[in-house]
């Protein structure tokens, strides 16, 4: 027998002693006799917090001290902390923390860095290390795993085993939560696959897919996101032709809908903490692997720009009643990302005001889903003006208190040329003629 044949022998043995080691964990963390640890509250961490704590043992732990007490604050049994030594008794380790990226719109890993090196003092023999946070393909095995292998000095895929299992939670929406909304997930080995597959099954009563890398599931989660985006960035492109043609889009899709095989996405400012930033994720790593990607560029940059063209499109609708947009008075309803959340993270409303105040305008903004203070500190010290003297109104996001004030209430705020930039259609069809109205 090799040398190499003696270590395959021994990777081997401790494989199946791994599988059987996995299959006892799951009977512990069943029975609450063993505990998994959750790092990062947010968005994500919290409902997986939620939902697996109904099934198994749960510590959730955040850096973040403001935010445990937060939580305590509505729960005041919740098992939380921003005590890192809490976590120690976990024998799986589930990380949602935020993968940001940087001003040069580059894929930003301190989060994972910092909680992967956190981790990786606490872990032992047989623990397992399942990561949520969306990444570029590679990304957990090139640059997590390293961390937990080295702060730990344990051998990956043989003494511990590392997992993949992407969320696609949306805010929002009640209908798509944690617990009703598919999965992909994967690890390092087959057992391991197994292993994370019956550890969602626990909490999701929809299909989870075992997908055979997770290199896979890394590049299936950033692909659905990429996907979205460059659908809108086309929507949004032909809504930039169409305005120029003099042609509405929204009639344009309707017609072409008819199709069978026509795929209906509309445009509209992309923004948020996935769609808008995931393709960044993407592009790096093409770029990194050698492949100048053109597609996905060009579609991050169509949508990147929209919020521009919007203040444009408004300076020369302006111009056109001779009002200046230096001194004009806009107001603006609606500054996060989507529709009835309070989620201000890479709104484009908010690059939108910064077009418009660039250009010397007063914006006042209107959202009761963000307090004043966060709406100050984004978009810098605004006046709010009396009824019947704005020059413009942009209706930016469609919450439904928004949607709610009706044709009448724009009216009213409005000059007489009743400038009315309607971005979600949120007006009736018949209100439109009252207004010199434009929609995306
Ligand atoms: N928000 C969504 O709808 C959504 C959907 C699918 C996937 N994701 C992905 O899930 C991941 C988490 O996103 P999120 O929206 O929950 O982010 P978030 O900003 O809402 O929450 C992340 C939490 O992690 C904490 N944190 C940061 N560093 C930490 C550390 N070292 N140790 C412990 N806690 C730490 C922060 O304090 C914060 O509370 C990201 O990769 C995101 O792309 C988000």
């Amino acid at each position: 027998m090799t040398i190499e044949g003696d270590i395959d022998k021994s990777i081997a043995f401790f494989c199946t002693m791994m599988a059987a080691d996995l299959q006892d964990l799951m009977i512990k963390l069943k029975a609450r006799t063993t505990s998994v640890a959750i790092i990062g509250l947010g968005y994500v961490g919290l409902p997986l917090y939620r939902c697996a704590s109904q099934y198994v043992e749960v510590m959730g732990y955040d850096i973040d001290e403001s935010r445990i007490k937060m939580i305590k604050m509505t729960d005041h049994d919740a098992k939380v902390t921003s005590s890192v030594p809490d976590i120690s008794k976990a024998f799986v380790y589930i990380v949602c923390v935020p993968t940001d990226i940087t001003k040069d719109k580059l894929p930003d890993l301190t989060h994972l860095k910092e909680s992967s090196q956190a981790i990786s003092k606490w872990l032992n023999k047989g623990d397992v290390v399942i990561y949520e946070s969306t990444v570029y393909p590679g990304c957990t095995e090139e640059e997590c795993l390293p961390i937990l292998e080295t702060g730990s000095g344990l051998k990956p895929n043989v003494e511990f085993t590392i997992g993949y299992a992407p969320e696609r939670i949306v805010p929002g929406v009640a209908d798509l939560q944690l617990s009703n909304i598919s999965r992909v997930v994967s690890a390092g080995t087959e057992s391991g696959r197994q292993f994370v597959h019956d550890f969602y099954k626990l909490f999701i009563n929809a299909d989870v897919h075992i997908a055979p890398s997770i290199k896979v599931a890394e590049a299936a989660k950033i692909v659905e996101n990429t996907q979205r985006d460059l659908n809108i960035s086309l929507m949004n492109e032909l809504a930039i032709i169409f305005d120029k043609l003099d042609i509405d889009t929204q009639e344009v899709l309707e017609a072409a809908d008819t199709k069978w095989n026509f795929h209906k996405y509309h445009p509209g400012l992309v923004g948020g903490h996935c769609i808008s930033v995931d393709p960044f994720y993407l592009l790096y790593k093409s770029r990194a692997v050698g492949h100048e990607p053109k597609v996905i560029a060009a579609g991050r940059e169509i949508n990147d720009y929209l919020p521009l063209f919007i203040a444009e499109k408004l300076e020369s609708t302006l111009l056109k009643n001779n009002v200046a947009i230096k001194g004009a008075r806009i107001i603006v309803f609606g500054l996060t990302f989507k529709e009835n959340i309070d989620d201000m993270r890479n709104s484009k409303v908010v690059d939108l005001v910064k077009a418009l105040q660039a250009k010397g305008a007063n914006v006042t903004i209107k959202d009761s889903h963000v307090n004043e203070e966060i709406i100050h500190s984004l978009v810098g010290p605004y006046v709010a003006s009396e009824d019947g003297v704005y020059d413009a109104a942009i209706v930016a996001v469609k919450h439904d208190d928004v949607v709610a004030l009706g044709a009448d209430y724009f009216y009213n705020l409005l000059t007489e040329d009743k400038v009315l930039f309607d971005l979600k259609r949120v007006i009736d069809s018949s209100d439109k003629e009252r207004f010199q109205y434009w929609a995306l």
